[in-house]
C-alpha cells in the first residue's frame, strides 16, 4: 500500500516538519519513506492530505468516557459523586469489554493510536480491557488501578492481594500492563511501596496521579505525617524513569528536582485542569528541572478527546501563565513522537522505516503555505490553532483502517 501527502516527520530542532513524499506499508509496518513531487499509484492520501503518526495520549481512563462532563465539582467530590460509581461497573468484566472497545474505537476517531490508560480496581475487568484494546490493535499501557483506602467498599481490595494481581498481568499483543495504584489518597504506604516492588521486579511502566489540587495535597500530607506528596512516592520507589506521573501542578522546586533526576515524567493534562478547576501546570519549571511534559487527555476530567485540543490548550495555558509559549511544531511532536518516547512505544508516534503504520489522514479546508521557504503564517500554527476534527479522513492503526470519516 502507499500513502502519499505531506509527511508529518521528526525534526531534531522544530520538533516536526512537513516533507513532501510517500510511504509505503506491508503487513501494517511502514517498509520505505521517500521524499519528493513524484507520486505515482498512490492507495491513499495526495496532494492535498497531511500525513500524521498516530497521536499519543499520555494519560486517560478507560472507565470515564461516559462521564466525561459532569461539571461543577472539585476532584475530590467529582470522584466520589461520578467516577467511583461508573469504575464499579466494571465488577462486570464484559461490560468492561464493551466499554473499551468503545472508548478506543472513540479515541482512534478523534486520531489517538496510542495511550496510556486506567482501567478499574477489577483484575478481570483491567484483562478485558487489555484484551479488547489489543483486538483493536492500538499500541497501549493499561492499568489494574490499585486501591485499599478512601473509596467506596466495592472499589478497595486489600493491599496483598492488588499486589499479587498486578504482579500477574502480563502484555496482549501491542498492549502492556502499567503497575497503577490511583493516588496517595486512596492508597496506604504499604500499597505504594508494594506496587514500588512489581515495578521493580516485573519492570512495568508506573502510572499515578501527583499534586493536581490544593485540597488533595492537604489531604496527602494529613494522611502522610507532613509529608511531601512528591516524597511520598519517592520512599515508595515509585519514581522511576518508566513512571508517568499525572498533573504535577503544586510542586516545589525541591519536588522537581527529585522527580527531574528520577528520569519520571509528568502527564500535563491542562484541559481536565480547566475543568476541574485545578490549576494551571508550570511548563517552564517543569521542564528546566528537566522533567518531561507528557500530553495527556484526562478523560473524564478532560472533556477534550482530541490530543490537538490538548496540545493547542498546553500553549494557550503557557501564554495565560506570562511565558513564552513552544511553537506548534513542538506541540505536534509532544503528541505524536515525544509522548511514544515518555512512554516506551519504539513502535509507534513517528514515521519511520520499521515502525507500525499508525498513521492519520488529515485533509485541511484551510489554505495552508505548505512548501513555502518564508510562509506568512506557520503551517504547522494554522493546523494545531484552526484544527477541525472533520479534517481526520482516516485512523490507521497497524495498517488497517479503523475509522474513516464519511
Ligand atoms: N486523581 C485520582 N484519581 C483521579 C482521576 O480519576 N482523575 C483525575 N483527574 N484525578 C484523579
Ligand atoms: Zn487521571
Amino acid at each position: 500500500m502507499i500513502v502519499a501527502g505531506w509527511l508529518m516527520l521528526p525534526d531534531p530542532h522544530e520538533g516536526v516538519c512537513l516533507k513532501r513524499g510517500f510511504l509505503t506499508v506491508e503487513h501494517g509496518v511502514i517498509r520505505s519513506v521517500e521524499f519528493g513531487e513524484e507520486i505515482f499509484m498512490a492507495d491513499m492520501g495526495g496532494e492535498g492530505t497531511i500525513v500524521c503518526p498516530g497521536f499519543v495520549d499520555a494519560h486517560m481512563h478507560l472507565p470515564q468516557v461516559p462521564v466525561i462532563g459532569a461539571d461543577g465539582m472539585g476532584l475530590l467530590q467529582w470522584l466520589e459523586r461520578v467516577v467511583y460509581p461508573a469504575e464499579a461497573s466494571w465488577a462486570d468484566p464484559d461490560l468492561a469489554a464493551e466499554a473499551t472497545d468503545h472508548a478506543v474505537r472513540t479515541l482512534c476517531s478523534f486520531g489517538t493510536t496510542a495511550f496510556a490508560g486506567y482501567a478499574t480496581v477489577h483484575f478481570d475487568a483491567a484483562k478485558a480491557a487489555m484484551r479488547a484494546a489489543a483486538e483493536i490493535g492500538v499500541r497501549a499501557l493499561i492499568g489494574q488501578v490499585l486501591m485499599d483506602r478512601n473509596a467506596p467498599e466495592e472499589l478497595v481490595r486489600p493491599a496483598a492481594q492488588l499486589l499479587q494481581e498486578a504482579a500477574k498481568h502480563d502484555q496482549i499483543g501491542r498492549v502492556r500492563p502499567a503497575v497503577s495504584p490511583r493516588f496517595a489518597i486512596s492508597c496506604t504506604p504499604e500499597l505504594l511501596a508494594g506496587a514500588g516492588k512489581v515495578a521493580e521486579t516485573t519492570g512495568q511502566f508506573v502510572q499515578t496521579h501527583l499534586s493536581e489540587t490544593r485540597d488533595e495535597c492537604a489531604k496527602v500530607r494529613e494522611l502522610f505525617d507532613g509529608l511531601s506528596y512528591t516524597e511520598v512516592y519517592a520512599r515508595a520507589g515509585l519514581l522511576r524513569r518508566r513512571c508517568v506521573l499525572g498533573h504535577g501542578i503544586w510542586l516545589d522546586d525541591e519536588e522537581r528536582r527529585t522527580i527531574g533526576a528520577s528520569g519520571a515524567a509528568i502527564a500535563h493534562c491542562p484541559t481536565a485542569n480547566a475543568f476541574l478547576g485545578a490549576g494551571m501546570m508550570d511548563l517552564r519549571r517543569n521542564v528546566e528541572a528537566k522533567i518531561r511534559p507528557a500530553p495527556g487527555s484526562d478523560i473524564g476530567a478532560g472533556p477534550d478527546r482530541s490530543m490537538v485540543r490538548v496540545a493547542r490548550a498546553m500553549l494557550d495555558v503557557a501564554r495565560l501563565r506570562g511565558e513564552l509559549a513552544p511553537p506548534a511544531s513542538h506541540a505536534w511532536w509532544s503528541i505524536t513522537g515525544g509522548n511514544a518516547s515518555v512512554l516506551g512505544f519504539d513502535d509507534t508516534g513517528q514515521i519511520e522505516q520499521g515502525r507500525s503504520a499508525d498513521l492519520l489522514l488529515i485533509e485541511p479546508d484551510i489554505e495552508l503555505e505548505l512548501g513555502e521557504d518564508e510562509p506568512s503564517i506557520d503551517p504547522l500554527g494554522a493546523l494545531l490553532y484552526a484544527w477541525d476534527d472533520r479534517w481526520l479522513k482516516r485512523t490507521l492503526v497497524h495498517g488497517k483502517t479503523v475509522y474513516a470519516s464519511l
